[in-house]
This record gives structure tokens, C-alpha cells and sequence, in this order.
């Protein structure tokens, strides 16, 4: 357990990125309902993630993260979990399938809510108002009511990831990922996807691998593994009052969990040494990400692991690295050469999403789908380069047939962002883009196999 430590200590270290709430009594009643309520997640099940992810540190699975760049009051719908679920679910499909490895699947969902700016204001046509923060802070409408934090939003927003993960339980447990459903799973938008016939092929071997198997008397009835599966939830524990509420001593061990989610993660932007972020999540026993991005210096990374895994447990730490199309293979190796050197047992994982945002001609936030496709290949380049697992993948995404990132098969253009953007936040893969994305790691993931393979010969 953590020295030195408890659920506020971070309040005397440096905190970015957190709302200055005008109402100090509104704020504490906001805070004492939320640590009344019943926690999230259980500490057993962050321990079960944390188990998973030190297989996969250890070169054995992949870690597949995603969904929404900012979950949102609006878009609160059950065909929106359904859908970014069951796209999470076929590239764990695609994945596990092509690479034989077992995938571990982790929603940005059910929480992920709080959004670090670059700016502090939005300024529109020469008005100046506050930045919007996130659902569980302020409003995203441009009137000076909205943008003023409001710490009841909080309780809005627990009972959003309550219900969220509520029907994700439901999903990953109830049937709906039984294996015997995979062709089920298939959008009637992704039919314009070529990779939509690709998901089908993989489909029908996996009907057929199941029928043999059902031949053999393994079926759904007696191997409940194929009934279901572990769905995990996560998001960046930024909005520290709400972590710390909602933050509990595990009754079997006495140590403490933030149980807002499985997972959580320090941003590229609060991950500096003395932050208060830091400060809060090393005293939690979750599986912790760390985003690392261009200005991380590999000596920062080696002493921020120090701080927040000083006991050096396997699956406590998956860094999350965001370079850039054009920076990673240059800016990745460093950090990998130093967390080797020091023995720091870590799952790399790519976030290909957060170097590689520009602005379209028309105005809009865009990511270019093929610059996507270059980081990731990169992130393979280096890790098989350097001997290492590329263990994971990071990504903002959404079931639903959105127009936000530009490129893919079904290709969205400058022009079409404007048919169907809805982010809060950052531009989100679509479906049809996630898929692709998803066989494209899995080529990847056999080449580092073989790569392996080669090797050990
Ligand atoms: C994010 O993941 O939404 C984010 C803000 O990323 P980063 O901290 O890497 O910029
Ligand atoms: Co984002």
C-alpha cells in the first residue's frame, strides 16, 4: 500500500485541469452524496483486469481500449452502448481470431466524462466564454449559464455510468456476446464496408469451428466461456473530487480502490511530476494507463513508474503512448529502451488518436484515417524492433455510422465531415473504420508472432 497517502492528500500537490467551482457548500453536498452512494466496480474485479493485463505485459493477449472521446448527457441511449459494445466486439473477434491471442476488452465507457483543454476559453464571433469541460462539469451550449461548473452534474454522471454499466453487465453476460451470435453483431451500415465481408468470412469459420467443437461436446452449455465474456470499464480520472468520492476501502485487503472503474488513466496533460493526478492514483490499487506523449523525457517515465508502481507489479501499468504519425518511430524507442533497462514490467499501448488531430479547410477537428493506420504501424515497427510486445491499442471510437474521421474504405472526405459529425470532443473512428482498423492489427500482431517464432528457432 501507498506511504504517505490517502483519498486527499492530492489536494496539496499541483492540480490542472480542474473546474474552480463558484459554490464551496454545493460542492461538498455534491461530494458527501457520491461517497454515500454504492461504488461502481468492485476492488475483486480491477484485480481480475490487473491479472489480465500482466498476461498480456507478458507477451500473452492484447489489450483493446475504446470508445467515445467524451460520453455525453445527449447522446445517452441504449442503442449507442449497444452499438460501440458490439463493434468492440467484433475487433476482439477479428483480433483473437487472425492472432490467436486473447484480447482484453476495456470501454472508454461509463465514466468518461472530464476533458483536459488546450484552451481555457472558446472564443465565437468575439465572444469569450469559458471552455466546455465535459458533461459531468459544465454544458457544451455557448451561453455564459452553461459553461459555469455546476457540481451537481457529477451525480448525473454517476448515475449515467451506473446505468451504462449496468447494460454492459447485461451485454457481456446475458447472451448477446454469446460466440453463437457473431453474425448477429453485423451493422446494416457496415454492409458498404468491404471489411463488413471480411467480419462475415471470420464469422462463418467461427460458426463452423463451433459446430465441430458442439460435435465434440463442447458447446455454450458446458463451457460458460462461450456464453459470455469479461467486458472491463475505464476512463481518465480527472475530475478528482468525483474519484476521490467514490474512492473505497477494499473490505478483503484494506486497500484502497477508486471503484468510478476498472481502469484509469493519467493524461498527457496531468502527467508531470508533482501533479496532483499523480499524487491521487498511485494510492489506488486499479490497473493505472499513463498517456505518453512527445514531451515525456525517458528519465520523467522512469521515475513517474517509480512513484506510481514502486512495488513493480505486473498489470498495475499500461503506458499508453500518442506521438504522431510522423514522431513515433523516432520518440518510442527511447522510452521503450529505458522501461527495458529499469525492468518496469508495463502493456505498451498505441493510442493512435491524440498526435494526429488537424483541422479540415472547412473548419472541422479531424484525424486522417491513414495517419492513424501509420502510427499504428510504426508502434509495431519499433516493438518488433526492439524485441518488445506491442501489447495494446487505444482509441476513440463509436458504433454509431459517423462522418468524423476523414479516409477508410468507405471513404469519408474533407466535405463529408459535416454529414454527420457528433462528437463532443475529439473526431471518433466509425464502425466501418474500426473494423478495419481491427484487421489491420491483427496482420500486425502475426508479424510480430512469426517474428517471434523466428527468433526462438
Ligand atoms: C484523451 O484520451 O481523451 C486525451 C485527452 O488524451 P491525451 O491525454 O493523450 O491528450
Ligand atoms: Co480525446
Amino acid at each position: 500500500m501507498a506511504t504517505n497517502w490517502n483519498p486527499d492528500s492530492w489536494k496539496s500537490f499541483e492540480a490542472k485541469h480542474l473546474p474552480v467551482y463558484g459554490d464551496a457548500a454545493k460542492l461538498a453536498a455534491a461530494e458527501e452524496t457520491l461517497a454515500n452512494f454504492p461504488p461502481l466496480v468492485f476492488a475483486g474485479e480491477a484485480r481480475a483486469l490487473k491479472a489480465d493485463l500482466a498476461e498480456v505485459a507478458a507477451g500473452k493477449g492484447f489489450l483493446l481500449q475504446g470508445g467515445d472521446c467524451a460520453e455525453s448527457f445527449a447522446e445517452f441511449h441504449a442503442n449507442n452502448i449497444r452499438d460501440t459494445f458490439r463493434v468492440l466486439l467484433q475487433m476482439a473477434v477479428a483480433l483473437t481470431f487472425a492472432s490467436k491471442q486473447p484480447v482484453v476488452k476495456v470501454g472508454r465507457m461509463a465514466g468518461q466524462f472530464a476533458k483536459p483543454r488546450s484552451s481555457p476559453v472558446e472564443t465565437i464571433g468575439g465572444v469569450e466564454l469559458p471552455s466546455y469541460l465535459g458533461d459531468n462539469i459544465n454544458g457544451i451550449e455557448f451561453t455564459p449559464e452553461s459553461r459555469i461548473p455546476d457540481p451537481d452534474r457529477m451525480i448525473r454522471s454517476y448515475s449515467q455510468a451506473a446505468a451504462t454499466l449496468n447494460l454492459l453487465r447485461a451485454f457481456a453476460t446475458g447472451g448477446y456476446a454469446n460466440l453463437r451470435q457473431v453474425h448477429q453483431w453485423t451493422l446494416d451500415f457496415m454492409g458498404r464496408s468491404p471489411w463488413a465481408q471480411k467480419f462475415a468470412e471470420t464469422a462463418d469459420r467461427i460458426g463452423e469451428a463451433l459446430d465441430f467443437m458442439a460435435a465434440c461436446g463442447v458447446d455454450p452449455e458446458t463451457v460458460p466461456q462461450l456464453q459470455g465474456t469479461s467486458f472491463y470499464t475505464s476512463h481518465e480520472a480527472l475530475l478528482l473530487p468525483y474519484e476521490q468520492a467514490l474512492t473505497r476501502r477494499d473490505s478483503l485487503t484494506g486497500d484502497w480502490y477508486d471503484c468510478s472503474a476498472h481502469m484509469l488513466w493519467i493524461g498527457d496533460r496531468t502527467r508531470f511530476e508533482g501533479s496532483a493526478h499523480v499524487e491521487f492514483l498511485r494510492g489506488v490499487g486499479n490497473p493505472l494507463g499513463l498517456k505518453c506523449g512527445p514531451s515525456l523525457a525517458p528519465d520523467v517515465l522512469l521515475r513517474l513508474l517509480d512513484t506510481l508502481n514502486p512495488g513493480r507489479e505486473s498489470g498495475r501499468m499500461t503506458l499508453i503512448t500518442r506521438f504522431g504519425h510522423d514522431k513515433v518511430e523516432a520518440g518510442l524507442p527511447p522510452l521503450v529502451r529505458a522501461v527495458q533497462r529499469e525492468g518496469h514490467p508495463v502493456v505498451w499501448s498505441c493510442d493512435p488518436m491524440h498526435g494526429n488531430v488537424i483541422k479540415a479547410d472547412n473548419g472541422y477537428k479531424t484525424r486522417p484515417f491513414d495517419r492513424i493506420l501509420t502510427e499504428v504501424k510504426g508502434f509495431f515497427a519499433v516493438h518488433r524492433a526492439e524485441g518488445t510486445h506491442a501489447g495494446g491499442i487505444h482509441i476513440e471510437m463509436t458504433g454509431r455510422d459517423v462522418t468524423e474521421c476523414t479516409g477508410g474504405a468507405v471513404a469519408i472526405t474533407q466535405e463529408g465531415l459535416a454529414d454527420r459529425y457528433h462528437t463532443h470532443c475529439d473526431p471518433r473512428l466509425n464502425a466501418a473504420q474500426s473494423l478495419e482498423l481491427a484487421f489491420l492489427l491483427a496482420e500486425e500482431l502475426n508479424l510480430e508472432a512469426s517474428d517471434r517464432a523466428r527468433h526462438a528457432a
